[in-house]
């Protein structure tokens, strides 16, 4: 589905967790036949975040909850709906919405977590902006968070050397943006290639439960250079927007050649596309918030920007979306 509203929805402000222990390709070439130069020429990434034994998703999505209320700087009774988007729930319930809820006392919200791996914050981004031009929220927190080292097979290199924790989080609102325009939001899904990346939850065909990603990347590969620049020009297109209306592209970390095949066909100038996956690896859908923290703490987002997000993975799914920051200078 695609659609574009006339709407003065904005993001007023973005936190993050990122937890210190860096995982290096070096580290990984310990355990599994690769290296270093391999991993840094085929996907760009240099190393990733891996959080702590005793720390878990919620404990990260709380993290960065925190700090984006500060730095959005409302109160947390002023929170209409938290929306979390997680591949690696630590349970089925409670959500990881509603303990944030708790911790940071949003107590007039409504929480739900929402599962579509790597569009999944794409996806609550899009819900978020539904919600508000409905009529029924006027502030949204959108949370991507997640642990994939512990839905990691550490011994398979096809995967291990993608993967990483940490969370970032927003706060969308209304009545943000100084004047109305279209905000577009496209979400679409092909389950047909649904296996092509796939994590199960409990076991399937009586088997022992085998919790870890698997993925065949080569057909991931393939789907993903399509998607991000046919949703990409969709996305343009039905808002009436051109590649020069775009101040911020963030596409999901995943693998930079990936994101420059894409953004060359795009003709987007590489000084308008935020990279992250050098240092935090694929995050999941985290991805898209810490590319946000990172673009805001190095000035690279200034208030009244237009920024064009967009996750792709596990369904396989895509969520693009076209929305201002409105967010108070770092
Ligand atoms: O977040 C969800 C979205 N996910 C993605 O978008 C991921 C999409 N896929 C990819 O990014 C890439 O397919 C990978 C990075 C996973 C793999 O890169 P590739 O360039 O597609 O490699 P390949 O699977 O075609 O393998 C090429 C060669 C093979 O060796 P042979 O058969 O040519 O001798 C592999 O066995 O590279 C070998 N190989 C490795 N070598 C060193 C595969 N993984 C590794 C490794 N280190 N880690």
């Amino acid at each position: 589905m695609i659609g574009a509203t006339e709407s003065d929805v904005a993001i007023i402000g973005v936190g993050a967790a990122i937890p210190e222990r860096i995982l290096t390709n070096a580290e990984i070439s310990q355990r599994v036949e690769t290296d270093d130069a391999w991993i840094r020429e085929r996907t760009g990434i240099a190393e990733r975040r891996i959080a702590r034994d005793d720390q878990t998703v919620t404990d990260l999505a709380i993290i960065a909850a925190r700090q984006a209320i500060e730095r959005a700087d409302i109160a947390p009774a002023e929170i209409d709906l938290i929306l979390t988007a997680t591949a690696s729930p630590e349970r089925s319930f409670p959500s990881i919405s509603a303990l944030v809820a708790d911790d940071i006392g949003a107590h007039s919200a409504g929480a739900i977590d929402m599962l579509a791996a790597c569009a999944g914050f794409a996806y609550a981004l899009g819900h978020a902006i539904a919600q508000i031009n409905s009529g029924m929220a006027t502030t949204v927190m959108v949370i991507g968070a997640e642990v994939l080292s512990r839905i990691t097979d550490w011994d398979d290199r096809g995967t291990c050397i993608l993967f990483g924790d940490g969370a970032g989080a927003i706060i969308v609102r209304k009545g943000a943006a100084p004047t109305s325009e279209k905000v577009v939001v496209e979400l679409g899904v092909d389950g047909s290639k649904g296996f092509d990346l796939y994590g199960d939850l409990t076991p399937r065909n009586g088997e022992p439960l085998d919790k870890c990603i698997r993925m065949n990347g080569n057909a991931v590969y393939r789907f993903a250079t399509q998607v991000i620049v046919e949703s990409a020009k969709r996305v343009l297109e039905v808002g009436g927007y051109t590649q020069d209306d775009i101040d911020l592209f963030v596409p999901h970390q995943a693998n930079l050649r990936i994101i420059e095949s894409g953004v060359e066909r795009l003709g987007f100038p590489s000084e308008r596309v935020v990279i992250t996956l050098d240092k935090y690896g694929n995050t999941s859908s985290a991805s898209i918030p810490l590319c946000l923290d990172y673009a805001w703490r190095t000035g690279r987002l200034q208030p009244g920007q237009r920024l064009m997000m967009m996750g792709l993975g596990g369904g396989l799914a895509w969520g693009t979306v076209m929305i201002r920051w409105m967010g108070a200078p770092a």
